[in-house]
């Protein structure tokens, strides 16, 4: 098929070993230890896993049956689906979304460089909590340093789409990320054996209902969207590739516990570590970043904990940003009707990627509205935007042929599936968009 080489995608296996891939990334490990930390620990746990319940399920098994039924990606699969082009709003929404992401994740993404490179250099020893503050501060002002280190997975990423060897990237990450998960795992040992450890385990599973907030609802539902990587159609593509056999049911519970199983080893690391060396849990985004050199600092054989960690959270970030990439780059090829091959369109995001993340280096508000915006605003009214296309707009011989694409659904199971989608997602879509705003 030519479709398949335009998208450089060569086997279907690689490409759902990437959605797994894709959904762990930073989100996992730096933005939920730090939204979570936010937002009262336990209180936002609990939304969070409530979340993930009523969204990850069906909204992750609607993107990969749209993909599916269509063969297509994210800007075709609609317009096949339909007949119509009434539904390219919701393709130009998820492309705006990819970018956006884009700009502040590559960013994230240059501290991880930052933070490697100076692991490498033993730069973290013997730093306190005030003086690995200040050095988070000391780096990430300096635009220059930031504009390069940023940059540089931004080149990384499109030269592995440029020549097409996301494969053996995904290959390399199967073997490497169960690795993180190991050293996640020794972390997580060694945190428990600090001094007051049990308060950080206090704040980040107990509950206090007291701090359910609208906003740590808001929070939390963006939170499950932008880590299971669900309203705006990355995983549509995955869906395309995926075999006939494949079944979409148990695959969606495996990305979803594993995305969860890692979010929760990233709070069991950073919130006992926080309160043990008296760092505060509400710091923000640098949260991680101050907290992490400091309990690789307490690990046995330091220095090469530091490299190893940093490392493997770099290439677990790329591994994100390829795929995050690859949703714009497939965009443009097909939205020009191939006229702008591959190479080209590689090109042209970068391009802009490139603009934007400069911009947000420069901006820091604009770092910020990005990363808030994507999770609590854009990937929800994608979502919501599915939800609706699959469970209203499509006649019902549509809606059996999205449920065709995959065995697993049985008859019982599909009539629910469809019920949580017209009803139960966008209710409590426009619901926490509402209480939000303090319209309810
Ligand atoms: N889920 C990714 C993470 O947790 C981030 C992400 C959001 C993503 N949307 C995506 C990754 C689309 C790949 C494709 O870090």
């Amino acid at each position: 098929m030519t479709n398949n080489e335009n998208k450089g995608f060569t086997s279907k296996v690689g490409l759902i070993m990437a959605a797994a891939g894709g959904a762990v990334g930073l989100g996992n490990i730096w933005k939920f230890p730090y939204i979570a930390g936010e937002n009262g620990g336990g209180a936002f746990l609990i939304v969070y896993l409530l979340c993930v319940l009523l969204f990850g399920m069906p909204l992750l098994m609607t993107e990969f049956l749209i993909g599916k039924r269509s063969g297509k990606s994210a800007y075709g699969a609609f317009r096949a689906l339909d007949g119509s082009k009434k539904w390219d709003w919701l393709s130009w929404l998820c492309v705006l979304t990819a970018l956006l992401i884009m700009a502040f994740y590559f960013i994230v993404t240059g501290w991880c460089f930052n933070y490697f490179a100076e692991a490498l250099t033993n730069a973290f020893q013997g730093m306190g909590t005030a003086a690995l503050e200040a050095h988070f501060t000391k780096v990430t002002t300096n635009p220059i340093r930031m504009v390069g280190f940023s940059l540089l997975p931004v080149v990384l990423t499109a030269t592995v789409l440029w020549f097409g060897v996301k494969e053996g990237i995904e290959r390399l990450s199967k073997i490497l990320m169960p690795l993180l998960l190991v050293m996640m795992l020794l972390m997580v040992g060694r945190v428990l054996m600090l001094d007051n450890s049990n308060i950080g385990m206090q704040f980040f599973f107990r509950c206090d209902f007291s701090k359910i907030t609208p906003k740590v609802i808001m929070e939390a539902m963006g939170q499950c969207f932008f880590s299971l990587s669900i309203g705006m159609g990355a995983l549509i593509t995955y869906g395309a590739y995926m075999p006939k056999e494949q079944n979409v049911t148990a695959t969606s519970i495996q990305v979803i516990v594993l995305d969860t199983l890692v979010a929760i080893l990233a709070g069991l690391i950073i919130f006992p570590a926080v309160f043990s060396f008296g760092f505060d849990p509400a710091e923000g985004p640098e949260l991680v970043f101050v907290v992490l050199p400091a309990i690789l600092e307490k690990m046995s054989l330091s220095w090469l904990s530091s490299i190893l960690f940093f490392g493997l959270l770099c290439i677990a970030a790329v591994t994100s940003t390829i795929s995050l990439m690859e949703v714009a780059v497939a965009f443009v090829c097909e939205a020009s009707n191939d006229k702008l091959n591959r190479h080209k369109s590689v090109l042209i995001i970068s391009a802009i990627v490139t603009v934007l993340v400069v911009a947000c280096v420069y901006y820091k508000q604009l770092f910020s509205i990005f990363d808030n915006v994507t999770s609590c605003v854009l990937m929800p009214i994608g979502a919501l935007g599915m939800a609706l296309f699959v469970g209203w707009n499509l006649p019902k011989n549509g809606q059996k042929g999205v449920l065709n694409a995959d065995k697993g659904i049985k008859h019982f199971a599909g009539k629910v599936y469809i019920a949580v989608l017209r009803f139960i997602v966008p209710a409590a879509i426009i619901l926490i968009f509402l209480n939000s705003l303090g319209i309810i």
